[in-house]
């Protein structure tokens, strides 16, 4: 029987929402019409006909011909107040918000169960890259021992510059900007909460556990320099801004994120520039790996356009790792090997680390090693970032 086309408000006309409109006119899908767009600024030239447009959120939620949402604005206490009002009018919604799914993802899983509507987030996480209805689908009951990758396209860009290019952080930051890669404020990217964000998601289909922000420590690449590239190159090395979520025992998981070494067996090593990768280690598979846009018009618009088809199948996550590992938990104690840079004004006593190792100095700033669990690293993070350290995972 033929099903009906799904009628959709969608929220934001930015760079995603404008690429939804451009793949869903480019590739001619039937099966979903746009009745009402609502955007947040008046007054800006948009390439859609007027009568489509709104700035008042109401003309969508409580419009019962609407029966899906798309939602792609920029912020996230806006988006969670529009996804679960349109949730709760019975609508399904599609989501780019990575922020905004993170930071409330127990409720929206509560939402989903009491309204019985469908709420689909491919677009999230690594942009084009299918990874949660990999994850979902195809890895629903087979465990997993490790889920990492790259997952932030305007640091892997930055890096890839300094690496290539032989760039100081702040020239390869503007280049990314012009490009069109980073934001005007790059700190959610540069700092390694975007990162966070997608990990946060990817985990609760990896691995079945939810989390919240603050559990999972996090560290960027804004005080990495020249120094750090050139430790990394002389030993045939790179770094790259790690997410990992790994197994450490039966219902145990280290989750965190990290700049880390990586060598050149690691599939890993040549995903440069903009570019996302996602890295499986599966208990019966082995090893799998996904690469592909992390971001950008049509390649999140792909994804949008998925799960729409998705939508338009009845499809929803059933979050089956979830219900069978319910029970998981954190394993703060396990132990990273790191590297840490700091401005030499720092005494080495007021380092946080226990026992530093191979201490060297270099110009105004001296590298030590350490081994340090998870729960130290995330309680000392704020003072390290304040204190302009630069922390990578080594090998
Ligand atoms: N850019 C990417 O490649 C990418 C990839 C994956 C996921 N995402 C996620 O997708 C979302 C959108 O990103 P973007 O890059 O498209 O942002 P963007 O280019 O800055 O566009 C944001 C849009 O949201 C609208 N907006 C903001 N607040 C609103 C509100 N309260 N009500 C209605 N409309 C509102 C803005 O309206 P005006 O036009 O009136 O200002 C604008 O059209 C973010 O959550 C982002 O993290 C982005």
């Amino acid at each position: 029987m033929k099903k009906k086309p799904l009628t959709i408000g969608l929220f934001g006309l930015g760079v995603v929402g404008s690429g939804l409109l451009e793949v869903l006119k480019d590739s001619g899908y039937p099966d979903a019409v746009i009745r009402k767009i609502c955007v947040k600024t008046p007054g800006k030239t948009r390439a859609v006909p007027q009568e489509l447009l709104t700035f008042n959120p109401s003309d969508i939620l409580d419009d019962p011909s609407i029966d899906t949402v798309v939602e792609t604005i920029n912020g996230s206490d806006d988006a969670f107040d529009i996804v679960s009002r349109a949730m709760r009018q019975g609508k399904n919604v599609v989501t780019a918000n990575k922020k905004m799914l993170a930071g409330n993802f127990e409720l929206l899983l509560n939402l989903q169960e009491a309204t019985g509507v469908s709420l689909l987030y491919e677009s999230a996480a690594c942009g084009s890259i299918p990874i949660v209805r990999t994850l979902e689908q195809h890895f629903g009951t087979e465990p997993l021992e490790q889920l990492s990758g790259i997952f932030n396209g305007t640091s892997n860009y930055i890096l890839s510059r300094m690496f290539d290019g032989n760039l100081d952080f702040d020239t390869a930051l503007r280049q990314a900007q012009q490009a069109g890669f980073a934001e005007e404020d790059p700190a959610s990217d540069i700092d390694g909460l975007d990162a966070k964000y997608k990990l946060i998601l990817l985990t609760a289909h990896s691995h079945g556990m939810i989390l919240s922000p603050d559990q999972v420590p996090h560290f960027g690449i804004r005080h990495l320099r020249p120094e750090d590239i050139r430790f990394a190159r002389d030993r045939g090395l790179r770094i790259k801004l790690l997410p990992v979520c790994r197994r450490t025992g039966p219902g145990r998981l280290a989750v965190y994120v990290i700049p880390g070494l990586v060598g050149d067996a690691d599939e890993l090593f040549r995903v440069d520039d903009e570019f996302n990768g996602v890295l499986l280690q599966s208990d019966y598979s082995g090893a799998q790996f996904l690469r592909g846009r992390g971001a950008g018009g049509r390649p999140t618009g792909s994804a949008l356009l998925s799960d729409l088809l998705s939508l338009q199948q009845g499809y929803r996550y059933a979050y089956q790792k979830h219900r069978m590992n319910g029970s998981t938990v954190l394993d703060d104690q396990y132990k990273l090997r790191i590297y840490a840079r700091a401005p030499s004004e720092i005494p080495l006593q007021a380092l946080p680390f226990p026992s530093p190792e191979n201490i060297t100095r270099d110009g105004n700033t001296y590298v030590i090693e350490s081994e340090v669990t998870l729960s130290h690293l995330g309680r000392q993070a704020r003072w390290l970032q304040e204190n302009e350290v630069f922390v990578m995972r080594m090998l």
